[in-house]
């Protein structure tokens, strides 16, 4: 399966859930390419760091900021048993590339009060691949949700019957993820029984029921 994290927002946490959904993948014996859409490098910094960290490569991260990600992902695919896209930023030509590469479509959102989770761009820019590409799937994942606010429920309830519909599984707002991100490590690996590991752990099994 190809899954894209995207939204042509910053910060919303592309490239947080793009790395612990390959890790979390590894770490069950998938065979894993990430594939690092963003000029910026984010996640291709992260591996570099993981090297220099001496820690053990758990997937593969190249950088592919191109418009022809569609046509090496596929090529890529077949190494692997799936494919990561940790999305580009607001480029309507990538947006569109990993659009068409992609079999699943995951658009992490924060939690706010104003009905702004994705861009219209984004979201129009999806249902332009949907009319070539029917079967492409797409969910919002709320992240940096503190549970027991009244924000995040209005957010988890408004967004429940939207098109792209909701995962089920939240990630919470955890210090853990930017911490541990600087040394190169994800949050498994430093505390399996955490909650921001559990929380990985049944987003990645929700993701695989999803797959085609
Ligand atoms: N669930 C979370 N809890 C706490 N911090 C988070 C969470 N998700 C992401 N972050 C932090 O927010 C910042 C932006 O996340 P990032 O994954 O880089 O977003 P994007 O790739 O969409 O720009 C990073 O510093 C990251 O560590
Ligand atoms: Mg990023």
């Amino acid at each position: 399966m190809i899954v894209a994290l995207l939204n042509q927002k910053g910060g919303v946490g592309k490239t947080t859930l793009a790395l612990h959904l390959s890790g979390q993948w590894a770490r069950e014996g998938k065979r894993i390419t990430l594939i690092d859409a963003d000029p910026q490098g984010s996640a291709l910094d992260w591996s570099q760091q993981r090297t220099r960290e001496g820690l053990p490569r758990l997937f593969g991260v190249i950088g592919l900021a191109r418009d022809t990600l569609h046509r090496e992902a596929p090529e890529l695919a077949r190494d692997a048993d799936h494919i990561v896209i940790d999305g580009p930023p607001r480029v309507a030509g990538r947006m569109r590339s990993a659009l068409l590469a992609a079999d699943l479509v995951l658009i992490p959102v924060q939690p706010s009060p104003l009905d702004g989770w994705a861009s219209a761009e984004m979201l129009a820019l999806l249902a332009e691949a949907r009319i070539y590409r029917p079967q492409l799937l797409a969910r919002f994942v709320l992240n940096r949700c503190a549970a027991r606010t009244v924000i995040a429920r209005e957010t988890a309830e408004t967004l429940a019957d939207h098109d792209p519909p909701l995962m089920s599984a939240t990630i919470g707002q955890r210090v853990a993820f930017a911490d541990l991100a600087q040394s190169g490590r994800l949050v498994f690996e430093a505390d399996d029984n955490s909650a921001a590991a559990r929380e990985i752990a049944a987003l990645t099994a929700e993701v695989g029921r999803l797959a085609p």
